[in-house]
């Protein structure tokens, strides 16, 4: 379940309303599958998290004390303790018991792998026996081409949490929110044309590929290692000074956009030039007017026209803003926000759609 936008030679306003539109019968059909399941407890609310914020007071059944789900991470991911948020506050939901203390292993309703920690062989999962009811959550926000030994994932996982829009539990790197209010969204100043951060450099890579023929036509600065510095209190400072920034995936997967969309481009604000799956799939999470496909274009050096056709034509350049006056991207999504979904869907339904095998499905 997600927007169907329409794509194609619209005016500019139309796709915008339709998008909207679109964002609302989500809503509303989300809402109604979710209404045989509200049993106790505060009501689950559809929608993206923000329509989801603290409601002090929303819970009619307080829960007893000790009857909150209890979700076992069973490792932190990639090691790192994360920063945990009370589910009740981020979406107004009954709290769920969660923690990396593995002694909850035998009470835990469900438990959380984070695929990257546990790959590396069967002995890094659990190994007691399970819990008859208890969960097990396959948990992952790389690609596929990132994802190694799928294989013996098999037949062990209840749930999948990914950034994929069919898992269990959709955890995608950003989404739109709907302003209550249309606002007047000011352009941040632009002094500069073509930004892009890349920490990994592979010259076999499309990316890199697509960019050293991109630059024979245009220039464009480029930041992280091996480059120019971008210091973390500088990022959005730096970015949002030029007019365009290259969102290009590390590898190309269905529904695979990540963090350089939704904060390095659209966060900063810049118009997002993107490369990753194919323009449809991007207009399942974006206006069509508010990014630009490389596929838009026959060559790298149709793009750099373009771009600057733009950069000298600034009602035309101000039309990829347009989609701001009913929506802005969603702050930085965060571990906190993905756990509390888990937690929500816990408490929201008892099917999933198990995958036997996850190494078909995922890639
Ligand atoms: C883990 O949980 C157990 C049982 O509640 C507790 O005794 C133990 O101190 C906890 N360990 C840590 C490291 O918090
Ligand atoms: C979860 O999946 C495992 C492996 O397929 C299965 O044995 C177990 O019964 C499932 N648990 C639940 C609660 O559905
Ligand atoms: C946006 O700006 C226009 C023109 O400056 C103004 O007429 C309008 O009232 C503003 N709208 C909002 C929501 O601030």
């Amino acid at each position: 379940v997600f927007p169907l936008i329409v794509s194609g030679p619209h005016a500019p306003w139309l796709n915008l309303l339709l998008f909207i539109l679109s964002q609302f019968i989500l809503a509303l059909c989300l809402f109604t599958y979710l209404q045989p399941s509200r049993n106790q407890g505060p009501e689950p609310r559809a929608g993206n998290p923000s329509a989801l914020a603290t409601q002090p007071g929303n819970s009619p059944t307080a829960p007893q004390a000790g009857s909150e789900l209890i979700i076992l991470l069973w490792t932190w991911p990639f090691g790192h303790p994360a920063a945990l948020q009370k589910c009740s506050e981020l979406f107004g939901i009954r709290d769920c018991h969660i923690t990396a203390n593995r002694s909850w292993y035998h009470k835990a309703n469900a438990v959380i792998v984070h695929h990257r920690d546990v790959c590396s062989g069967p002995k890094k999962l659990p190994q007691g026996p399970r819990p008859p009811s208890q969960h097990w959550i396959w948990f992952n926000l790389e690609s596929p081409s990132h994802s190694p030994n799928l294989g013996f994932m098999d037949n062990l996982f209840n749930l999948t949490m990914s950034y994929r829009r069919d898992s269990d539990i959709f955890t995608p790197y950003g989404w739109l929110e709907v302003l209550s209010q249309p606002q007047n969204f000011s352009i941040p100043t632009k002094s500069k044309l073509v930004a892009w951060v890349i920490s990994n450099w592979n010259p076999a890579s499309r990316r890199v590929q697509y960019y050293e023929e991109l630059k024979k036509y245009l220039h464009v600065d480029i930041y992280g290692s091996h480059h120019m510095p971008l210091p973390r209190d500088k990022h959005f400072s730096t970015l949002s000074q030029y007019k365009f920034y290259l969102a290009f995936e590390n590898s190309l997967h269905e529904d695979y956009i990540t963090e350089k969309l939704w904060n390095n481009a659209l966060g900063s604000g810049a118009v997002p030039v993107v490369c990753g799956p194919s323009r449809e799939n991007y207009e399942r999470f974006l206006p069509p007017d508010a990014f630009i496909h490389i596929n838009d274009f026959p060559n790298a050096q149709g793009l750099a026209q373009y771009l600057q056709e733009l950069d000298k034509d600034p009602a035309r350049y101000q039309r990829y803003f347009q989609w701001r006056t009913w929506l802005k991207p969603s702050e930085r999504s965060s571990w906190a926000i993905h756990f509390c979904k888990a937690c929500r869907a816990l408490q929201m339904t008892e099917t999933y759609q198990t995958r036997t095998s996850l190494a078909k499905w995922f890639r």
